[in-house]
């Protein structure tokens, strides 16, 4: 997408670099990440104010290691290397490059050197504490570059050639642990290439739909809304853009929460006006899913049973063109990533190929978007807090949460216990602070005593985690009075339920989902 004054991150494979794409955008400058095998002549043509050449995992003397095309230094634009790429830099440009024996790894004390507009205000620049993860290092600077800092470890840490306005850091200013590292990178974007911050979530809604217009023209397009945060804000956004020709399917298959299609869908149709269909689905879903009790096939079924429903609603709309989805930035760059798609276990999360097999062009409002982004158009968009900050909810829905067989009365069950969970979250302010929380009923069932009668009864296990982007996860440190309450109002109010355990797993090696 071509954007003024936008910084182009020449990826070379870097595990940060997502970070640095997110921390220009912080800054209020649009920033995209490109694969280091991109053609020259393509990022031209997105007319880049400034190019940053991020961190990689090779070695310049690798045969095979990723090149700096030449082009790029003949732009007269200013860059930033980081890592790799100011190894790269340096190799190409005349300078070298040492191999090292050993990593290195963590924190390290930074001195900033001569006058540097990079460090500009920093505090403290003589023993500045920086990131490091790097094995070789340069060992020799290119001519018409100086020496901008060092380490105890590394003479040049730091080199910059000022009058064309390439500079280049040994560490990563884009992690959390480099001291003053969000000011060190706004002096690169504000201080050497003279930009103005103009990224804003208002300035993208306003442009967003722009483009949706022009994309749709006078044509119409369909959209699976599942209530989640990503397909909500595409829907109002395309809503903004094209009105009553966008139109919402909603699917009840009936594996979705107690009220999730009141609370979400009711409130859509009557603040934002949209278009919605609601398809009740629950019998073709539950039909299919009796005597199912393995996890993949669970999946498969209610994934297939989707495209069938969504299929067959869209169809009934006449002259669809277009399919609406909430894809994210995140999964474009997975897609076009240097290393090819990464092996990310949440492949199987979502259901792909309906724009082909519907013969349908798409439309991703949000494929610029990381999803910190998302939120803060839903706030633009004037969405209030509980549809913002909804926790998210999987495709396949309670059915992965019903470990074992699924019948009607299991997820009654399930749904009392998971309503508990989400108002106890809720009534103690967590709910905002964790990712995640719900409620899993498992096959099993215990022994219980109640008054003067045995019982033998289910078992509910709660799921509460923390996380930031759901790669990973830890159990959340709850306060155990609010465990407490969750326990006793399970046991108390939900019929057929008599013990309930807490899920202390993290993931790795365990899965947020059970199934
Ligand atoms: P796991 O269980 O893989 O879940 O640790 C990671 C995150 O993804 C959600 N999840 C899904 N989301 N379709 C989705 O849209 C799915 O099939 C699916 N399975 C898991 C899960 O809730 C967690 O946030």
């Amino acid at each position: 997408m071509q954007h003024e004054n936008s910084v182009i991150i020449i990826d070379f494979g870097s595990q940060f670099t997502q970070l640095i794409a997110r921390r220009i955008r912080e800054a209020g400058i649009y920033s995209e990440i490109h694969p280091c095998t991109s053609d020259p002549a393509a990022i031209r043509a997105l007319k880049p104010a400034a190019l940053v050449l991020s961190g990689g995992p090779s070695s310049v003397h690798d045969a095979g290691a990723p090149p700096l095309p030449k082009e790029y230094l003949e732009w007269g634009l200013p860059i930033l290397g980081i890592c790799y790429g100011m190894q790269i830099m340096a190799h190409t440009m005349g300078g070298t490059v040492t191999r090292s024996q050993d990593r290195e790894y963590g924190r390290a004390e930074f001195e900033a050197l001569g006058p540097c507009p990079l460090f500009d205000g920093v505090e403290d620049k003589e023993k500045l504490t920086v990131w490091m993860s790097h094995g070789d290092h340069v060992g020799a600077i290119p001519p018409g570059f100086a020496r901008m800092g060092r380490t105890q470890s590394l003479e040049f840490a730091a080199m910059g050639d000022p009058a064309r306005k390439i500079y280049a850091l040994q560490f990563h200013p884009e992690v959390a642990h480099t001291e003053q590292g969000a000011l060190i990178l706004s002096n690169f974007l504000f201080k050497v290439a003279g930009l103005k911050p103009g990224w804003t979530m208002a300035s993208f809604v306003d442009s967003s739909i722009k483009t949706m217009s022009a994309q749709v023209g006078q044509g119409k397009v369909v959209l699976g809304l599942s209530g989640g945060i990503d397909s909500t804000v595409a829907a109002v956004l395309l809503h903004r853009a094209i009105g009553k020709r966008l139109f919402c399917i909603f699917v009840d298959n009936g594996l979705l929460r107690m009220h999730e299609r009141q609370e979400v869908i009711g409130f859509l149709e009557e603040s934002f006006e949209l278009n919605v269909k609601c398809v009740d689905a629950r019998a073709e879903f539950l039909d299919k899913l009796v005597g199912v009790t393995d996890p993949e096939e669970k999946r498969k079924i209610i994934g297939y049973t989707f495209i069938d429903v969504f299929e067959r609603e869209a169809k009934a709309i006449e002259g669809v063109e277009f399919l609406a989805q909430g894809t994210l930035y995140p999964d474009v760059i997975e897609s076009i990533s240097f290393k090819g798609p990464s092996a990310v276990i949440k492949s199987h999360h979502n259901v792909g190929g309906l724009p082909e097999k519907m013969n349908l062009k798409l439309v991703e409002p949000l494929r610029e978007l990381f999803k910190d982004e998302v939120r803060k158009v839903a706030y633009e968009l004037g969405m209030p807090e509980h549809i913002i900050w909804r926790h998210p909810f999987p495709g396949p829905g309670l059915a992965i949460r019903v470990i074992g067989e699924i019948t009607g009365e299991r997820l009654e069950i399930l749904r009392q216990a998971d309503k508990i969970v989400q108002h106890e979250l809720l009534a103690s302010d967590w709910y905002r602070k964790v990712w995640q929380g719900f409620a899993v009923l498992l096959p099993l069932k215990t022994v219980g005593v109640m008054g003067d009668d045995r019982t033998y009864e289910h078992v509910i296990a709660l799921r509460i985690v923390d996380s930031l982007d759901a790669m990973t996860a830890d159990w959340s440190r709850l306060p155990t009075e609010i465990l407490a309450r969750m326990s006793n109002r399970i046991i108390n109010e939900v019929k057929g339920v008599n013990r309930v355990v807490l899920d202390i797993s993290s993931k790795p090696p365990s899965t947020i989902e059970w199934e």
